[in-house]
This record gives C-alpha cells, structure tokens and sequence, in this order.
C-alpha cells in the first residue's frame, strides 16, 4: 500500500510517499522543507511564523513528493498525518490539508501521534524490527522511555519531568553563542572536548524512577558560563560542550539500563532528533552490546523530523482500523 502522509509539528514542513506492507518498506518520497533558516533569526521556533511558513510549503511539497515518487492521488491507500503532540497552529495546517485531499478524494484518514512517528522510523531503516521492545525518544520536545508493546500499543515507562534532552542542548548552546538549533554543533564540540573538564549534575533522578530532569543540568551549564562571564574569563567551548554532553549521555544511559534491567525487553530502539548525537548513539551502542540486545538507530536522515516515519506509524495504525473523518482536530497535548 502506497501511504501519502504529512508532518507539520514544529519547524519543519515534511510530505512522504512510502510503500508499506508489501515486503521491507520503501520510502520513494521523502521531502522536508525546513524552517530552521528563519527562526534562527529569533534564537528559536516562533510559532506564528512557523504556520505561516507551513501554509507557504506545504501544497508545493506535496506535488513534489507524489512527482519524485512517480504516483498520483489515485495510487495513494491511506493518508497518515501528525495530529499531536506539537505547536498548535503548525499541527492544524497539516491536518487540515490532509483532511481536505482525503475527503475530497474518498482516501482514509489515518492520524498519527509524533512521538510513536519518531519511533516507526525505526521500521524503515530496519525491516528485521518487530516489536515487542523498549525505546529511548530524545528529541526538541521530548524524553520518553516507552515499552512499545505492538505497533499501535504503547506505555510510556520514564520521562523528563521538565525540559526534554534537545531543548537543554539548544538552551546551553544558545548561552554559548551557537545559533538555533545548536544540538549538531555541540555534538561537534564536545567530539574534540575533554569530556572530564567539568562536573556537572546528573538528569537522572535519584532512586529507582526511570525520570530524569534536564532543567538543573541545563542551570547549572548556564550558571557555569555567567560565572566566566562575570569574572571576564573565556570559556572553553570545546570542554564545556563535551562535559554536558557526557553527563547527558551517562544520565540517558543510567535510566536506559535500569528500564532493561526491570522490562526484560529482547530489542532496543532509539528515535528522536537527539538520537543523531553520535555519543548517544556510541553510548546505547556500548550498553545494547553489554547486556546482548540488539538495537536500533535510525540513519541522521530519519532521526529529525520527517513525514516518512508519520507515515510508517500510520499504516500501522489503518491496519489496526484506526481512521479520522472531516473532523479530526490537532492537539498539542500528548
Ligand atoms: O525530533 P526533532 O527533529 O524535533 C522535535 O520533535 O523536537 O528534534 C530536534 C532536536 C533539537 O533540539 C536539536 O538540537 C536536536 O534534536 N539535535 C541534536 C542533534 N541533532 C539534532 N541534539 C544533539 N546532538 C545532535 N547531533
Ligand atoms: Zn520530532
């Protein structure tokens, strides 16, 4: 089945065609028009330039996507859009375009949550991938340890209880001077740091909780900076990026295995912008590796937003029969 789906969540306008469920899947479209650009200009997603700037892309994306991957309406099966979690108004301009092509053309309308879009990324790049299983999600907006029990069964296990990973990585960047969104550039700079420079606390929550919180991890970064500041010393971007960094990664890693320790689970995955970050995946690598379970990452090229991984989610939502009518609303809740 040919799924035509959409993402508009945050800063990126993305609209897929991925061939499901006839052997491993193919993505024959995947177009992501980014918005990043703009924002930069305000040190972060501004939410009303973000739906203005989906409403510009999102119709030439769309016949961009069917014409590189050689199809028309006629051939799509379902449609799969991100209905929530996410900017609202971002949210609403993909749903209400999805809406409008599926209703118009008598296509079934799949809705589809971003985080478990982030997670099915996982399916395109490895088709030896079945649940059941246990996921990291890392990204701008969230942390999430979730025992994926089937395609469309999920239990959330662990969180952050405040910021999420990418947000303490774009907030301690940005006091550094890096522009929005400054998560690859600290993964470059903490690859030529000394991880050990500085000690900074832990995101792992004390006890046998799977929670973490990035907040105080991310003060006292910043603190840490203002301090140099104040006294007119520089500071060494390089140590400083690489010693967050590695307290993150340790932080993830602590909760990841205490969650393999109590689930059991035979798979690992991880998903989310923040799984780009090459320590993170070097970390889960070590970790998957010591207590013998295999695990997924997805390539750089899924890890971010994109309307290929909604639309893996959402064909795995139609064969589960769950579908949306003309009026299916955006949330930004979870
Ligand atoms: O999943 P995503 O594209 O959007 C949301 O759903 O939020 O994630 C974006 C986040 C940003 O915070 C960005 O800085 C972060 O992922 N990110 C990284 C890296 N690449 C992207 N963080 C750390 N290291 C990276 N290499
Ligand atoms: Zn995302």
């Amino acid at each position: 089945m040919l799924v035509l789906a959409f993402e508009s969540s945050c800063d990126e306008t993305s609209a897929a065609v991925v061939r499901m469920g006839e052997g491993a899947p193919v993505i024959l479209s995947n177009i992501v028009a980014t918005q990043i650009p703009v924002h930069r200009l305000y040190g972060g997603v501004v939410p009303e330039i973000a739906s203005r700037a989906h409403i510009e892309a999102i119709s030439g994306i769309t016949y961009e996507a069917l014409e590189k991957a050689g199809v028309t309406l006629d051939d799509i099966g379902c449609i799969g859009v991100t209905a929530h979690p996410g900017l609202i108004g971002a949210l609403l301009v993909g749903v209400n375009f999805a809406k409008s092509l599926a209703v118009s053309r008598g296509i079934p309308l799949v809705p589809v949550q971003h985080i478990e879009g982030h997670i099915a990324a996982n399916y395109l790049s490895d088709p030896t991938l079945v649940p059941p299983y246990l996921a990291l999600v890392a990204s701008g907006g969230h942390t999430s340890l979730i025992t994926v029990r089937d395609y469309t069964d999920f239990e959330t296990v662990g969180g952050t209880r405040d910021d999420a990973m990418g947000e303490a990585f774009d907030k301690v960047a940005r006091v550094m001077g890096i522009p929005y969104p400054g998560g690859a550039e600290m993964d470059r700079l903490a690859s030529v740091g000394n991880p050990d420079a500085i000690r900074f606390p832990t995101a792992a929550l004390p006890g046998d909780t799977l929670d973490f919180s990035f907040s105080g991890l991310k003060t006292a970064v910043i603190n840490y900076l203002h301090n140099l500041e104040q006294k007119e010393l520089p500071f060494p971007k390089e140590d400083v990026a690489a010693s967050f960094t590695k307290t993150v990664v340790s932080s993830a890693m602590k909760k990841l295995d205490l969650a393999i320790l109590r689930y059991h689970p035979t798979r690992l995955v991880m998903a989310g912008g923040v799984s780009a970050n090459s320590h993170l995946r070097k970390a889960a690598e070590a970790l998957a590796k010591k207590r013998g379970i295999p695990l997924s990452v997805p390539p750089l090229s899924l890890c971010g937003d994109n309307a290929a991984m909604i639309a893996a989610q959402a064909y795995y939502n139609y064969m589960a029969g769950i579908r949306a009518g003309a009026d299916l609303n955006a949330s930004p809740n979870d």
